[in-house]
């Protein structure tokens, strides 16, 4: 079966967050599964280099206001079609905000255009290659399913996942003419939201079917404190909303074999754990050799993640002989709250404002335990990562973290199942509990290395999970 992947982001090519993960992952493991995947990817300015030695499989003149090829190439494992758009991607800032944080004002064309290629490619094919499914994730490319019914029976079913609800793609209803969309699909049953053009609500009335990244996600999204307005479209469409939670690639994270970590180890020599503490704690100029547990965060710095409770809750800790560091960018109130702590506490905290793959590998490997205490979460891979270098995850009890974590509760403990910390509801006093009751059981050295030796046990990777996806796209291409 062949399958294409539309996505604004991949792994390990450009990432800001788990999106970029799960698109990188699934094209490498769906070869396993009798899937052969392509993944379409814009041709952004912080990529250039992959062109080299790419090919030229089409040419479409002038589209979306100006020259358009896609180029195909293979690296890292995954077969690459990129959309070589100057106008669009070749610029500096970020993939999705201008230098001044700001979102840039043509990301309609830049994702419409991505949406539209992909159907396009549904449609004609590419490269002597067509697709039989479309997979389009999130939505920068919740158009495809639009542009795929637009251009009638011929293109293949089109599968779109909802990596994050809280991101819908809004623009005025103008755009229309530039974005070739169909005025009558202007309703409510196709891609008009609240008087607006919205990518992803067209996407999730098109779409033959819609996933989302766990089971707990899927039905929060329901209801309206997650929803984030498009409960009413889901509930409408329920039939089609299936939650497959995502893995991390367990090649990358392997505590057994990194190369950006201090010390290799196991789940059967999990002493030598110790020395990525103190490169750690070194790293962050903490000094060595502290008795308390260390507490990280490695997260995008923003509402969802509910760090600033974090903040509220960490002194309370770190009072009684925690330590903690974080690695993060976002909004700037975080990222002052966390310097501002670390001024507090000099010798406790440390803080890396920034994007640095081999710190947070680093982080993964050295820390005792990691936060992700999100108000909404539709899966998170930090605590899967985490759980596969020992580090036990205090998380919140919602989307995937709930069924991702099993809490150290005195049920978990007596039959020797926990792999973490939940806690629930979201506030910082909850936190502040869990994070007590780590540091209790960080006491207990034996209860707290079986904890670590469950979490490292644990099914973090993709096998079950990509099987679930390929006998999708198999049901799909069947119906
Ligand atoms: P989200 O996609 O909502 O940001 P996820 O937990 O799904 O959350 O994925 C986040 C991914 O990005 C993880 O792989 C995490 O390690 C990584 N990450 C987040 N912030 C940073 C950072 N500042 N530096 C390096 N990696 C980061
Ligand atoms: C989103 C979600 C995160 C999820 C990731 C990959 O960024 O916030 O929970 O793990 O997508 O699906």
């Amino acid at each position: 079966l062949k399958q294409l992947s539309i996505a604004s982001e991949c792994a390990p090519f450009v990432k800001t967050g788990g999106l970029a993960d799960v698109v990188g992952a699934l094209a490498r493991v769906m070869g396993d599964f009798d899937v052969e995947c392509r993944v379409l990817l814009p041709l952004y300015r912080q990529i250039a280099h992959l062109a080299k030695e790419a090919r030229e499989v089409m040419n479409l003149g002038a589209a979306f206001g100006g020259p358009v090829r896609v180029l195909a190439k293979k690296a890292s494992g995954v077969s690459l079609l990129l959309v070589d758009a100057p106008h669009l991607y070749d610029r500096p800032g970020q993939i999705y905000l201008n230098e001044a944080g700001l979102d840039w004002k043509d990301n309609h064309l830049r994702f419409g255009l991505l949406s539209w290629l992909g159907a396009e490619i549904g449609r004609a094919g590419i490269d002597g290659w067509r697709p039989d499914v479309l997979h389009a994730h999130d939505w920068q490319a919740g158009l495809t399913p639009v542009y795929a019914r637009a251009s009638g029976a011929a293109t293949p079913p089109c599968i779109l996942t909802i990596h994050n609800i809280a991101f819908q793609g809004n623009f005025p209803a103008t755009m229309m003419g530039t974005l070739n969309l169909d005025p009558a699909q202007f309703t409510q049953s196709g891609f008009e939201y609240y008087g607006q053009i919205s990518f992803l609500k067209g996407g999730l009335m098109a779409a033959d079917q819609i996933t989302t990244v766990s089971p707990t996600y899927a039905r929060e999204l329901l209801t309206p404190e997650f929803g984030m307005g498009l409960e009413g479209v889901l509930n409408a469409r329920n039939v089609d909303l299936s939650g497959i939670l995502n893995g991390i690639d367990t090649q990358v994270w392997d505590p057994s074999n990194d190369p950006a970590i201090a010390q290799t180890y196991s789940s059967r020599t999990l002493a030598k754990k110790n020395k990525n503490k103190q490169a750690l704690l070194r790293r962050f100029g903490l000094g060595a050799d502290r008795t308390g547990p260390l507490f990280s965060v490695i997260s995008r710095l923003s509402g969802q993640k509910g760090l600033d409770l974090a903040l509220e809750a960490l002194p309370l800790v770190l009072d009684k002989g925690a330590s903690f560091v974080l690695l993060g960018s976002g909004e700037t109130a975080l990222e002052y709250g966390f310097r501002e702590l670390a001024q507090r506490y000099p010798d406790r905290v440390g803080v890396e404002i920034g994007f640095d793959e081999d710190l947070a590998h680093l982080i993964q490997a050295g820390a005792d335990a990691t936060l992700v205490p999100s108000r909404f979460e539709p899966c998170g891979l930090t605590q899967l990562c985490a759980m596969r270098y020992g580090t036990l995850p205090v998380v919140s009890r919602t989307g995937g973290l709930a069924d991702t974590v099993i809490d150290a509760n005195a049920a978990a403990l007596v039959a020797d199942c926990a792999t973490g910390f939940q806690f629930g509801p979201v506030s910082a006093e909850n936190l502040k509990e869990a994070l007590f009751r780590a540091m209790e059981l960080y006491e207990d050295k034996k209860a707290w290395q079986k904890t670590q030796r469950n979490a490292m046990k644990h099914p973090v990777g993709w096998n079950r999970s990509a099987q679930r996806m390929a006998d999708a796209y198999k049901s799909l291409q069947e119906n």
